[in-house]
């Protein structure tokens, strides 16, 4: 059986996951299975701003080093994730005076981006700024700097390695919504200023019985505005104990989902959220829901894998 990521070759396309680095480092069979399949790799957690500076001042890159060596050996690129954001950020944070938070955030988008200049294919540089209803998220960037924090985050970014390709990141933005409609109000202004952003990411966190019906032509309006898109960040919860007729709509989910990326000529990664149940953050977020991932906790593969592989 060929991996995923031959499959994907002939489309252009790279396929990806999140991974989480103790299973890496401690499950041969969890590693394996992410150096065969795949052509891009997101820490799912250890390049946050908590696990890369939480004490200031210091920063540990010890654990994203070896990701990247990982990543290296198996000729896999990094999606970088992420610079700015509302959550997991260092519990210091909060006794930074307002008035010295635009420095602050700027000498982190400026280290981290700059530590790994040359190795970070996209980078997530802002994630999570809108509301459902698509005005802006109040967070503490948002409240201290304005909106202007989301473009001057990009032209950071871009000063500190002008070959990464930077990406805006969002959950809930597969369809055309209002929120997607927040994002795309945004982005589109942030082109028309020649601010330096090359992506949009969709997270597609979905579950069954809330797929996303018009992720194409979602995809779509972006690429016509010249952007790269990705799917960033895919899982298809179910309602536990899953069987297999959710199975079965589970795939169809997961196979609507590459396929919206196949159609859409800039979208250049469909990277899953976690590929084996065994590590899924899913259970632990979302009461009574999991399984969500396209091999199951014995790294068996699920209808969903096969649907993939069908559509490569
Ligand atoms: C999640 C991780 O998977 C969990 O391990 C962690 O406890 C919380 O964050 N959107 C994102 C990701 O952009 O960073 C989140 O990852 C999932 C939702």
């Amino acid at each position: 059986e060929p991996p995923l990521r031959r499959l994907a070759a002939p489309h252009g396309l790279a396929l990806g996951t999140a991974v989480d680095l103790t299973a890496l480092a401690e499950d041969p069979a969890y590693r394996a299975w992410v150096a065969e399949q795949f052509d891009t790799v997101t820490a799912e957690n250890a390049m946050k701003w908590a696990e890369l500076e939480p004490t200031r001042g210091r920063y540990e890159w010890g654990p994203t080093d070896a990701f990247f060596a990982f990543a290296q050996a198996n000729g896999q690129r990094v999606r970088g994730h992420t610079l700015v954001w509302h959550n997991q950020n260092p519990a210091w944070l909060a006794d930074v005076p307002p008035d010295e938070l635009g420095d602050v955030l700027k000498t982190h988008v400026q280290t981290t981006v700059r530590r790994f200049k040359g190795r970070v294919w996209q980078w997530d540089v802002v994630n999570e700024a809108f509301e459902d209803d698509g005005t802006l998220r109040d967070t503490v960037w948002l409240r201290a700097l304005g909106p202007g924090y989301l473009a001057d985050a990009f032209r950071w970014a871009h000063e500190a390695d002008p070959d990464a390709l930077l990406f805006y990141n969002d959950y809930d933005v597969e369809d055309v919504n209002a929120k997607s409609d927040g994002v795309y109000d945004l982005v589109r202004e942030l082109v028309r200023q020649d601010v330096p952003i090359h992506g949009v990411g969709v997270q597609a966190h979905c579950s069954v019985r809330h797929a996303p019906t018009t992720l194409p032509e979602n995809l779509r309006r972006f690429d016509a505005l010249g952007l790269h898109t990705a799917v960033t960040e895919a899982d298809v919860r179910v309602a536990l104990p899953s069987d297999p007729v959710k199975s079965q709509a589970q795939a169809n989910v997961y196979r609507s989902l590459l396929r919206a990326c196949l159609l859409t000529p800039r979208c250049l990664s469909f990277t899953v959220w976690g590929y084996t149940d065994k590590y899924s953050w899913v259970p632990g977020w979302f009461e009574g829901e999991g399984a969500a991932g396209i091999l199951d906790e014995n790294f068996a593969a699920k209808p969903a894998d096969r649907a993939l592989r069908e559509d490569l």
